[in-house]
């Protein structure tokens, strides 16, 4: 079994061959059930950056011009490797990372179900042809790529948000530089070898190991024209900066603190359901987790008595195994950072009604495992309901009635994804009119978006961009509006009118 995985080495992958970083400099991943060193791979410094961004830009003059549908049946190609690895993929993930096997697959399919959807894009990419207001005249928008664009991806999802940046990034004509989160780097290896076997041309995807520093080398090279990110809110709003400096095009996606509103007249089962799996999925892990409850007094108690014993019997353990839950979370500074959520929120006056310490014995020791956890007597303005704890932690905060729900769960500083549970179909409506975020769920939990619509929030979680769906296009592409006369005169938009003639 895994236990005696023999480490690999991995390297960069640079104008289509694996190779040693120049800076000699290399980076460690262990599994974090076990605390097993699973590879070591490549910590890139400059020269590596400056090398894969000369790759991806020399690939662009010719890759730009390779007709859309023929790129798109590269991308086809790699969808059916993909499916066909789905199961070595998944185990991959969750020994780099720890999510169960069955998200893991969840996360590998998510990948798949991007990169065809994409594909098909390649014989879509529609614009606009509209009327002109001249005779003889014709009008009508292109896409155009942007060039060169970074794609940084985080940890949580390292098969399918890396699918989410590449595949409609190459499918619109770009080239690539990837850089994976130093915790998943063997779903960036296995995302690349995909892409390589199913006939992408050197240079077109480049994979650079590294951590901030190679992150920022990469955001930092003036021929990277679009950054693509996906991780924390201190980081993105410094790639913000930079990016707005420069005038380069720029994506954000920085998380969330979601919350699950339960009105009075609700399923209850079905609420508690949903709140489980949102809360304690991925261990917490996702930008979409509930990591709050905001539920009407009526109902309060009994939600909480529920939630926390079902949370209480949730299994942890190692992923691998079919018999767990919930697998640890990803790494030691995790841990440690759920660990000080504790402590803040009983400083704040948060009681726990289950978890609240990490989690040892029955062959966790090794692992980086934290008890589901469920705080109550928990007021919107306190920290641990405004920060995102990012593990497997949430709250539950009373409240009265539809209009102080949406409030509450309005003031945040992120607006990802919100959900209620109601039998109510007006208050069903009026609260997915007033919840300020960019998805919204309606008698089901904050997670499991589709990749066939578009995927990001409001506020401090985004840009305004979206990934997934066509707005990705929108993302990876800028419209160019042509104009071509044909009447073999010159005509004057908005000068040549009947009554201003003579
Ligand atoms: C993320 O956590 O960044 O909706 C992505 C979901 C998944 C994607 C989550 N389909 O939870």
């Amino acid at each position: 079994m895994w236990s005696n995985h023999v480490p690999e080495t991995y390297q960069n992958y640079i104008n289509g061959r694996w190779i040693e970083p120049k800076s000699e400099v290399w980076l460690e991943r262990e599994n974090p059930a076990t605390g097993e060193t699973i590879c070591s791979f490549p910590d890139s410094g400059p020269n590596d950056v400056a090398a894969a961004v000369e790759a991806a830009a020399k690939a662009y003059r010719t890759w730009r011009f390779v007709p859309a549908p023929r790129r798109a049946e590269i991308l086809f190609r790699a969808a059916e490797i993909m499916a066909a690895r789905k199961e070595q993929l998944s185990r991959d993930v969750t020994i780099e990372m720890g999510k169960v096997l069955k998200e893991a697959r969840g996360d590998v399919q998510e990948g798949v179900d991007m990169t065809y959807y994409v594909a098909g894009e390649g014989r879509r990419m529609w614009g606009q042809t509209t009327p002109s207001e001249l005779p003889n005249k014709f009008n009508m928008t292109v896409r155009q790529p942007h060039g060169v664009i970074a794609a940084i991806t985080p940890w949580n999802f390292p098969v399918a948000i890396p699918c989410w940046k590449l595949m409609p990034a190459l499918v619109t004509g770009n080239t690539a530089v990837f850089k994976p989160s130093p915790f998943s780097p063997l779903s960036a290896v296995n995302v690349v070898r995909i892409l390589e076997e199913a006939g992408l041309p050197p240079g077109v995807v480049n994979l650079v190991f590294g951590g901030d520093q190679t992150g920022a080398a990469i955001v930092e090279e003036p021929r990277v024209a679009m950054v693509s990110f996906t991780g924390s809110l201190e980081v993105g709003r410094e790639i913000a900066a930079y990016c707005g400096r420069y005038n380069k095009r720029l994506h954000l996606e920085m998380g969330g603190k979601n919350a699950i509103i339960v009105l009075d007249d609700a399923d209850l089962d079905l609420a508690i359901e949903g709140a489980i799996w949102s809360a304690f999925g991925t261990s917490g892990q996702r930008c979409t987790a509930a990591s709050r409850m905001i539920v009407h007094e009526g109902v309060a108690s009994t939600f909480t008595d529920q939630l926390a014993g079902r949370a209480r019997a949730l299994r942890l353990g190692n992923g691998l195994e079919a018999t767990t839950d919930v697998g640890p979370v990803v790494n030691w500074p995790a841990l440690d950072k759920i660990e000080r959520y504790m402590e803040i929120g009983r400083d704040e006056g948060a009681a726990v009604a289950c978890g609240g310490a990490r989690a040892s014995g029955d062959g966790l020791d090794k692992g980086y495992f934290f008890q589901p956890t469920v705080f109550t007597d928990v007021r919107p303005q306190m920290r641990i309901a405004q920060e995102e704890i990012f593990g497997p932690v949430t709250d539950v905060i009373k409240c009265s009635d539809l209009e102080k729900a949406v409030e509450i769960n309005n003031g945040v500083p992120y607006g990802l994804s919100s959900s209620v549970y109601t039998r109510d179909i007006s208050k069903a409506f009026k609260a997915m009119e007033r919840m300020n975020s960019g998805i919204v769920y309606i008698n089901a939990g904050t997670i499991g978006a589709e990749v066939h619509l578009p995927f990001g929030g409001t506020r401090g979680t985004g840009n305004g961009h979206r990934e997934a769906g066509q707005a990705a296009l929108d993302s990876y592409s800028e419209w160019k509006t042509v104009y071509i006369d044909y009447s073999g005169r010159l005509q004057k938009a908005q000068i040549d009118r009947p009554e201003d003639q003579g």
